[in-house]
């Protein structure tokens, strides 16, 4: 009986929650999605990328409207310059963060190397700058460095369909799956909006 009563309140819950959010759609966050991807850790500074456009950001940081379409510099504190890493950047909001049925957008990946300040050594999916749909409440911008075991074969994007020109609905969780993408190293995000 008080299982049934905790499922029914659960769902009362979960309906009121698509009400609010189909009668709100413009302010509509990343919190109320029906499955919400965790933000990026920004306490865990050891773990935390540093991204440079112009100047540096900091994690979180709203860049709304700031013109970001040439590639940020990238470096961590941690890296070793004998490693090679694999660098993501995805847009787990999109087309709007509390709707993301083009989850995820793939804007970049690339092996990297370097010791602190990384270096593209191999770009497969070449860095698209966000492009969030007009209105939509900001997007998170998420970059994540995986170390890489150099006895893997890479299965690229284009496995799970994805490639410069197909970007949208990667499957970034089998991605990994398939990659044994299993040492996070660090990450960053940013938001963005237009
Ligand atoms: C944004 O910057 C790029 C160079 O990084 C430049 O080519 C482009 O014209 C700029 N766009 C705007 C709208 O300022």
């Amino acid at each position: 009986m008080a299982r049934l009563l905790l499922f029914t309140s659960r769902l009362v819950l979960v309906l009121t929650s698509c009400l609010l959010v189909s009668s709100n759609g413009q302010t509509c966050t990343w919190q109320d999605a029906a499955v919400p991807v965790a933000s990026v850790d920004c306490r865990h500074t050891s773990s935390l990328l540093t991204v440079q456009y112009d100047t540096a950001v900091t994690c979180e940081q709203d860049l709304s409207a700031k013109n970001l379409t040439s590639p940020p510099a990238i470096s961590w504190s941690g890296a070793h310059a004998a490693e090679t890493y694999l660098l993501i950047m995805v847009d787990p909001d999109a087309r709007s963060p509390c709707q993301p049925v083009s989850r995820w957008v793939l804007h970049w990946a690339a092996f990297v190397r370097g010791d602190k300040s990384l270096q593209i050594t191999e770009e497969f999916v070449s860095y698209a700058g966000p492009r969030p749909p007009e209105g939509t409440p900001a997007h998170r911008y998420q970059f994540f460095l995986y170390r890489w075991v150099p006895e893997i074969e890479l299965l690229r994007p284009s496995f799970l369909g994805n490639s410069d020109t197909s970007r949208a609905r990667f499957d970034f969780d089998q991605f990994k799956v398939v990659n044994r993408l299993e040492h996070l190293e660090a990450s960053f995000e940013f938001l963005y909006s237009r």
